[in-house]
């Protein structure tokens, strides 16, 4: 069963909307396959950001991902990594389409309330981020 990784970022944890976001996961017919809330270090945002390093809002984004618990999630199911996307909606949510999660609750094109893995490779990666510096915390 193909599997995807998510996050419900600080501002959705925050605004108390983590079984909102669950249950459109699951609503769309997705599993959530494990979970586990976290509050990230610095230099794990910088790590698991590092494609957007020279971007103009690496700083920002990584002070927000950093600002409060995330929620780390591995979902699974038939296309999970594209149907993950389709149920997230654009990264802006004033551009994100009628029934996404961003465009129901997100607040802004930086906090836009969940993560989802662009790419297969990248899903990979990012599972493996979970299962190294998340999954084995004390
Ligand atoms: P994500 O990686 O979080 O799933 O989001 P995404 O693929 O839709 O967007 P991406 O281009 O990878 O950007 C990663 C996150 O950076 C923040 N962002 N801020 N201020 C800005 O112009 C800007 N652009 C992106 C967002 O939190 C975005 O999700
Ligand atoms: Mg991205």
């Amino acid at each position: 069963m193909e599997q995807t990784f998510m996050m419900i970022k600080p501002d959705a944890v925050r605004r108390n909307l983590i079984g909102e976001v669950v249950r459109r996961i699951e609503e769309a017919g997705l599993r959530i396959a494990r979970l586990r809330m976290v509050q990230l270090q610095m230099s794990e945002a910088q790590e698991f950001y590092a494609v957007h390093k020279e971007r103009p809002f690496f700083g920002s984004l990584c002070e927000f991902m950093t600002s409060g618990p995330i929620v780390a999630l591995v979902v699974e199911g038939e296309n999970a990594q594209v149907r993950v996307r389709e149920v997230m909606g654009a990264t802006d949510p004033a551009k994100a389409a009628e029934g996404t999660i961003r465009k129901a609750v997100g607040l802004n094109i930086e906090q836009n309330s969940v993560h989802g893995s662009d790419a297969l490779e990248t899903a990979r990666q990012e599972i493996a981020f979970f299962n190294l510096k998340l999954d084995l915390r004390g």
